[in-house]
């Protein structure tokens, strides 16, 4: 079949490098978005006069039998097509006949791809954005299960301070809480409509670009014809938002993993999210964990693909620019699927709070609270800081730990140790002592739990 720029030319593209022009292959997932923008175009040129009516009817009838011809499968993309575009245009004309020639009068390819993608993404991020949601209820729910859980929490991977796993947990539902802000952000700069931009310059007709805005469900229009065909910043900026949302997930893949080896064994993965070896019985691997740390690698991979892409490209569109879609398309899709296991791979995670709780029991992470003791006695904190690591390096030596350590032994330290330091070195005076905002004593943990429960109530949209 001929170009439908054949016209200029007097011979065939080359085969390979038609194929390699081609994008149909990957921008038929905008069928939807490409038809819905057409319809709004054909109805704009009607309101302006542009077309007839009678035009547009057509129009809009012969692509909504596309649209539904694509749905149930009965129209499929095995086509030599350019790209999306050329393909619906293409068939609509094949339809129809001179009508469905008239419908690129006032726009190009250029503005309609970028109309293409913005919708594309809108309606894609905002499945990244529910199942962000989803990962944060189920976060809080196994926090809310997990307030009394106290376990060492770490610097340097050290054992430093005792936190309870609800507190480690809610840590992640504040980031993951700032994720979704940070994508609704993006969502909210992209929404503004390329259409009418034409191929850079706008267009001698009188289009109502407005209407079209509306139509589509954007804010507004883009002000500059030039920037509304010629920049994917909005690509970057969500494949930021997404690199982002994977490195969060990547540190706690990476605990996981930790957690479940026999080292650590503070949790268990449950069997429906795990795998065994080909080779060694007794391995249960948490390969899910491990990839989604393993896809964050990718989704960088795409941000960077696109951004060196862009960077050297004069205004206004330059064909380097099809580049946009098949990294933003692997992107969204890795998110999404990293999201939709790691949430129901967390939710059946079996907590053992044993374990945590005989790991914190040993590596002195009570030091500090020992420290504060004699600060509240009187003792300035520097001093009290070196006798508590002179007692330290004494139970190291005796093989023992603060707490078995005999109150005559305390005193030789300091004669402002007396009885009472036992309770308050334990665990749990630990944790309750912590009255701070935003610590991890057993109120402010709860105060995080509501928080985060008016959160996922939309209550606090615009917290950040
Ligand atoms: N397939 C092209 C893309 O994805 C559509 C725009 C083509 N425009 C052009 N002038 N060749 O970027």
């Amino acid at each position: 079949m001929d170009k439908m720029w054949a016209g200029r030319f007097s011979k065939a593209l080359d085969k390979e490098a038609d194929d390699f022009n081609s994008s149909l292959h990957f921008d038929c997932k905008m069928f939807r978005q490409d038809i819905c923008g057409s319809i709004a175009h054909a109805q704009m040129l009607a309101k302006q006069g542009i077309i007839t009516t009678a035009d547009c009817e057509e129009i809009i009838d012969g692509l909504t039998g596309i649209l539904e011809d694509i749905e149930n499968g009965r129209l499929t993309f095995d086509s030599d097509a350019e790209d999306i575009h050329m393909f619906i245009e293409s068939e609509l004309t094949a339809r129809k006949g001179d009508v469905g020639k008239r419908l690129h009068t006032a726009r190009s390819r250029n503005d309609q791809v970028a109309v293409d993608i913005r919708l594309y993404l809108r309606d894609e991020a905002e499945k990244v954005n529910d199942l962000l949601y989803s990962l944060i209820e189920v976060i809080r729910d196994k926090a809310a299960e997990n307030q009394d859980a106290i376990l060492p929490g770490y610097t340097h991977l050290q054992r430093a301070q005792p936190i309870t796993f609800a507190h480690h947990l809610l840590a992640y539902a504040q980031m993951f809480m700032r994720d979704a802000s940070r994508l609704q952000d993006a969502v909210k700069r992209m929404n503004y409509s390329p259409l009418g931009s034409c191929a850079l310059s706008g267009t001698t007709y009188d289009t109502d670009r407005e209407y079209e805005a509306e139509k589509l469900g954007f804010y507004g229009i883009m002000q500059n014809s030039i920037d509304g065909v010629s920049d994917r910043d909005f690509c970057v900026e969500l494949m930021s938002a997404f690199s982002i949302i994977m490195m969060h997930l990547s540190r706690f893949s990476e605990e996981i993993i930790l957690w479940s080896s026999w080292e650590f064994k503070f949790v268990e993965l449950d069997d429906s999210y795990t795998t065994g070896s080909s080779i060694m019985p007794q391995k249960k691997n948490p390969d899910m964990a491990e990839l989604v740390r393993g896809k964050t690698g990718r989704v960088y991979g795409d941000l960077f693909a696109l951004l060196t892409s862009l960077k050297g490209l004069p205004l206004a569109y330059n064909k380097d620019m099809q580049e946009d879609k098949e990294a933003i398309f692997d992107s969204i899709e890795t998110v999404q699927k990293c999201l939709s296991i790691f949430a129901p791979m967390l939710a059946t995670m079996t907590v053992l709070k044993e374990n945590m709780y005989s790991a914190a029991q040993k590596g002195f992470i009570n030091a500090t609270d020992l420290a504060d003791y004699l600060v509240k006695k009187g003792m300035p904190f520097r001093t009290a800081y070196k006798i508590v690591g002179q007692t330290v390096a004494e139970c190291i030596e005796k093989n023992k730990v603060l707490e078995t350590l005999t109150l005559d032994e305390y005193k030789a330290h300091s004669d402002l140790f007396s009885e009472d330091l036992f309770n308050e070195i334990s665990l749990e005076t630990c944790i309750s002592k912590r009255i701070s905002a935003g610590s991890t004593g057993y109120k402010s943990v709860e105060k995080q739990i509501e928080f985060v429960t008016e959160f996922i109530n939309g209550k606090k949209e615009s917290i950040y």
